[in-house]
Formats: C-alpha cells, structure tokens, sequence
C-alpha cells in the first residue's frame, strides 16, 4: 500500500490531497504547523471517499512520527509574498521551513522520494537535495509539468482543438525566463509552428510565462492550485506506478544542456526510483541561450539564499 505525505495543507497541499486518494494512488499524510487545519481537511476529504467511491485513508497530523514510512514526500509548506515583503524575505522564509521539513520528512522515510512545490520553486529543489543529501534523483522539483499544462490549455483556446491532442514542453526555471518551446509543442503530433503564425505563438509563449501572474490578479490574495496540485498529483502516479512518463521537471543538471550545479527544469523521465534519466535533446542556439539564462538567474538565487541561511 503506497503512502504519500503532503507537507503543507494549504490551498495547494489539501487539493493535492485529494486528487492522489480520488485517483487511488495512495494513502495520504497531510501535515502542517497549524493544529487543526490538516486534521479538519484530511477528515472532510475522507468523508467525501464513499461519495467518491475510493477507500483511501487520508490523515491530518502535526506529528512527523505519523509520516513513517511514506513512499513520496510533497512539500508545499511555505508563505506567499505579502506586500511590503521583499523577494528576499519570501526566500528566507521558505528556505528556513523548507530545510526543517525535509529534514523532519528524512527522519522517518529515508527511503522517500521528494516532489517540491514551495517556491521559489527550483530553488527549494535544490535546497531539499542540498539539505537531504539524498542522490538528486529522489528530489524533483514541479513547475514545468504545470507550465507547460497552461501552455497546452492556451494552445487548444487559441485553436479549438481538444486538449488532449496538445503536448508541450517548457524547460527552464519557474519565473519570468521559463523556456516554452514551440518546435517541440504538437497537436497530435504536427508542431505548432505549422498550425499558428510565429506572433501568436509568441504571445502564447508570453502568456504562459506569465500564467501564475495572472491567476494572483484574479485571486487577489492567493495564488493557483487546481493545476498545480494536479502537476504534482500527476508526477507522483508516474513515480507510484513506474509509468516513466516524459516530463519536464526541475531536476539537477549535472553537466547536461551544459548548464550545472543547479536545479532547472528538463525533460526527464519520471519513474519509480525518481528520475530514471535526463533526456538531452537538441535545442537551437536561441532555445540553448534561454535556457542558459535561466539557469543562471536560479543560480544567483540560490547564491542568495546561501547567504540568507548563514545570516539565520
Ligand atoms: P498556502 O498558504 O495555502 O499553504 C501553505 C501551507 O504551509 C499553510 O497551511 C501553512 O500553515 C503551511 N506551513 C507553513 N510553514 C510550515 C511548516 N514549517 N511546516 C508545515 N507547514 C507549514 O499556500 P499554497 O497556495 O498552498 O502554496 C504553497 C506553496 O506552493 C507556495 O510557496 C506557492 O508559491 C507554491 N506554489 C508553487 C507552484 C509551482 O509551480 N511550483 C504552483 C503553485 C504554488
Ligand atoms: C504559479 O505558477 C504561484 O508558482 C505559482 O501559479
């Protein structure tokens, strides 16, 4: 019987919940600093199970001995940016509460295999593998699976073509210089750059990396969850059930695409061991050079964080 802990049980954390026990892919943990607030939505969520005709057994907890064991560890425990707070006040926040998770989770599933969400996003992927010790292939990082979902959903808008004909793939960090490439975006396998002029992929590029953006100015306070919690529920069934879907994660680059040293959003291969491989594809010289820079700009955050820890 599989067991998946999710750290956090905030908007992101309970609706990741529920998706894994309604998709019967494991019992779940679901535990957060607040008393109370895990224990109340794990409760309300098994109640929905006879509705829903699944058997999961969902907990609420405050107590890491109640995460024994688990298979897969999610972390969506953190703050969101408030106003009057810096960028770098958002990154220490959840750099302190992420390094304490994983090394609470750690203690009681050293077998576990981590799938962060906590952003900033490919920055506390790095910090988990960094604070774990764990080989990098047990920590991965979602983002691209969530960006590039939102560019599969812009494309089918755009086209009127059913969703489930879109592929696409977004590399790079999750933030402003997120990498989608149109060459490897299909319906049904035709590329887009045969369906749609080059400006309008252009603007759905830019609509995509601004997808998180545009759900908080709608939401005002808060940010996204339905999707982002099904990017996480969907890598943790490639993991659960060996499926070894391609898709594009935050993971380690160890040399590949010639960047390394940092987590950053690839193509990978998802199974259950964690990533089984990184794929390298060949980008064009302008897709290499954007996903360069991407990189670099996470390795400056994750410079700064370094540094905001020591200060701790
Ligand atoms: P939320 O505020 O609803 O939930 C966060 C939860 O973490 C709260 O319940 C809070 O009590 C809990 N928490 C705080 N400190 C904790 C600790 N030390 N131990 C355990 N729990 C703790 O936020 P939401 O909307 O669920 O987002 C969670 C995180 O996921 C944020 O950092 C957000 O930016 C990020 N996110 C990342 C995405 C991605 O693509 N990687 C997409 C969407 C959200
Ligand atoms: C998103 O892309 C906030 O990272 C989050 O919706």
């Amino acid at each position: 019987m599989s067991k998946v802990t999710v750290v956090g049980a905030g908007f992101v954390g309970a609706t990741a919940a529920q998706y894994i026990a309604d998709k019967d892919l494991a019992d779940v943990v679901l535990i957060d600093i607040v008393e109370g607030i895990p224990q109340g939505k794990a409760l309300d969520l098994l109640q929905a199970g006879p509705l829903n005709e699944r058997s999961r057994n969902l907990v609420g907890t405050n107590n890491y001995a109640d995460t024994k064991d688990s298979d897969i560890i999610v972390i969506t425990a953190g703050i969101a940016r408030k106003p009057g707070m810096s960028r770098d006040d958002l990154l220490k926040t959840n750099a302190a509460i992420v390094k304490q998770v994983a090394s609470e989770t750690l203690k009681y599933s050293p077998e576990a295999i981590y799938v962060v969400v906590t952003n900033p996003l490919d920055v506390m992927a790095y910090l988990t593998w960094q604070s774990t010790k764990l080989p990098a292939s047990r920590v991965i990082g979602m983002a691209g699976v969530l960006d590039s979902a939102r560019f599969q959903t812009f494309i089918s808008l755009e086209l009127n073509v059913a969703v489930e004909d879109i592929r696409t793939m977004v590399l790079g960090g999750h933030g402003d210089l997120m990498v989608p490439i149109p060459r490897f975006s299909t319906v049904n396998g035709i590329p887009i750059t045969e369906l749609l002029p080059a400006h309008k992929i252009e603007s759905l590029c830019q609509r995509t990396r601004d997808g998180g953006a545009e759900i908080v100015s709608h939401l005002k306070t808060g940010s996204a969850y339905y999707a982002p919690a099904a990017s996480a529920t969907q890598m943790v069934e490639s993991i659960l059930k060996d499926k070894n879907r391609l898709l594009p994660c935050a993971v380690l680059a160890e040399g590949h695409y010639g960047i390394k040293d940092v987590y950053v959003g690839l193509p990978v291969i998802l199974g259950r061991k964690g990533v089984r491989e990184i794929v390298d594809i060949k980008l064009n010289d302008q897709e290499l050079a954007a996903l360069k820079k991407s990189a670099d700009s996470i390795k400056e955050n994750i410079q700064t964080m370094q540094q905001l820890l020591v200060a701790v």
